[in-house]
């Protein structure tokens, strides 16, 4: 067999479900009902996008920010609909990776669990960084105390030596994944539905304070600056694809992961369109700090009060936000690396099963660790913009392999059917070239570095050790 053949060579359908659950030592346990899947992904995806990252965006567009989150939806929308279409096909726990080797090949595949660790362990690194000031706003506003700089600033960065509370939020999360995937599933339900309703409480407090004319002028610069802020909100978007990380896990995957998908972004695309309303509604589009890395929610809640608690609130509730993305977006690592290491991509460690726990022990336990040193050494600023590109990257490998899959294997019984088709797929694809493209070209040049040393990790490891290449040769 020639290199070229051996890149893309893909691996059946059939065979991947067939293997689905299964690790060294153990299976894992099917315990995740429809609603922890959905509230998985939202867990994984309400976050900094809309506690911090809406504040930087407003100066961009103006109130046209509420069109820009509409736009980032759409874009978020066709690859959904593409990922529940192949979660319903192949509902395993590798998500994308799993779905590019049964449609575009091994090389592919690897790619795209390369970008997926772009998604998952390093976003959730970045997103960990700043947890310490978001937990320094609640505690200022309650105590009036604050922790010591040099716990919650990176290196070098105002004042930190170690972010220790980054390793905090890490180690809570890895504690609660080793109780189980249905405890963590449990508590994560606890946390989205505490975000939720903070999230509600704020639009109500913004919405006494709205003002006709902060509406006006409505998109101050223009088409330009819209597609700019939708670019930098898609950030927020990201992770309503966690559910397709738990296949293996889920009671009933064929139905409920393709529902869980699109439930999740309906509930996260409804709830940023009315926190946007009431954001821009309350204070004017020109008092927003383009540069502000605290949650801009909480000054518009106390600027709406004209007191303290409601900003105390709204603080709590991104603590809360950041500790559910973590824990979901770390569960989600796991399980991928879990579908690497069974295919014989990554070392066998990763794909062991403690009998008793029935979750990954081991391969949790090297995440954490992984996750804790970047996020307790290492300022995360730049690497958590290549975070959106290899996401994108990761949906665009999606969308294509929707119409390769129903082109090569148009018989597979399929519970979730993209409408439109082939239009919303190849629309999904180019949406998400066209957002790559406006992103900066450090992030690029930064991506192409991660790809580089992805490729020396596949030719060095995983090409050896693939063992659908080993069955085959
Ligand atoms: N969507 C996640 C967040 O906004 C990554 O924090």
């Amino acid at each position: 067999m020639s290199l070229a053949q051996r890149l893309m060579r893909t691996k059946p359908a059939d065979l991947i479900v067939a293997e689905g659950g299964r690790g060294e030592g153990g299976e894992l346990r099917r315990t995740m009902s429809l609603w922890q899947l959905t509230l998985f992904s939202v867990g994984a995806t309400l976050g900094t996008g809309i506690f911090v990252i809406l504040g930087q965006a407003v100066p961009k567009a103006g109130p046209a920010v509420i069109v820009a989150f509409l736009l980032a939806a759409v874009t978020a929308l066709f690859s959904a609909l593409s990922y529940a279409e192949l979660a319903g096909t192949i509902p395993v726990s590798g998500s994308s990776y799993s779905y590019a080797y049964a449609t575009l090949g091994e090389l592919v595949a690897w790619v795209a669990g390369w970008c997926l660790m772009l998604e998952y362990a390093v976003s959730v690194a970045a997103v960990a960084v700043g947890w310490g000031q978001y937990l320094n706003s609640f505690l200022r506003s309650l105590f009036g105390w604050e922790l010591p700089a040099a716990i919650i600033g990176s290196p070098g960065q105002d004042g930190g030596v170690v972010n220790l509370m980054a390793i905090l939020i890490v180690v809570l999360a890895t504690w609660l994944l080793l109780r189980g995937a249905s405890e963590s599933a449990t508590a994560n339900v606890v946390f989205v539905l505490i975000k939720v309703v903070v999230l509600l409480f704020f639009c109500v407090v913004a919405f006494t304070a709205l003002r006709a004319g902060n509406f006006t002028p409505f998109a101050p610069m223009g088409v330009a600056g819209i597609t700019a802020a939708a670019s930098q909100v898609f950030f927020s978007y990201i992770g309503f694809d966690a559910a397709s990380t738990a296949g293996e896990e889920a009671k009933n995957p064929k139905r409920d992961l393709p529902l869980a998908i699109m439930l999740s972004l309906a509930i996260v695309t409804v709830l940023y369109v009315l926190v946007a309303m009431a954001a821009v509604g309350a204070m004017p589009w020109s008092d927003f700090d383009p540069e502000s890395t605290e949650a801009g929610l909480a000054q518009i809640a106390d600027l709406a009060t004209g007191s303290t608690w409601a900003g105390l609130i709204v603080s709590f509730g991104a603590s809360i936000a950041i500790a559910s993305v973590v824990l979901t977006v770390m569960y989600g690592q796991t399980r991928i690396l879990f579908a690497m290491s069974r295919d014989g991509l990554i070392p066998r460690v990763f794909q062991k099963v403690n009998p008793r726990r029935q979750v990954p022990v081991a391969n949790t336990l090297i995440v954490a660790a992984f996750i804790s040193v970047l996020a307790g050494l290492v300022p995360l600023g730049q690497l958590a913009e290549a975070t959106s590109i290899g996401t994108l990257f990761a949906f665009a490998i999606v969308n294509v392999g929707v119409l390769v899959l129903r082109h090569r294997r148009p018989d597979l019984p399929r519970s979730f059917r993209t409408p439109l088709f082939p239009a919303t797929p190849v629309l999904g694809a180019i949406m998400c070239g066209v957002v790559m493209a406006g992103l900066a070209g450090v992030t690029w040049v930064a991506f192409g570095l991660w790809m580089l040393l992805g490729f020396a990790c596949y030719f060095l490891y995983g090409y050896r050790n693939s063992r659908l290449n080993a069955e085959v040769v």
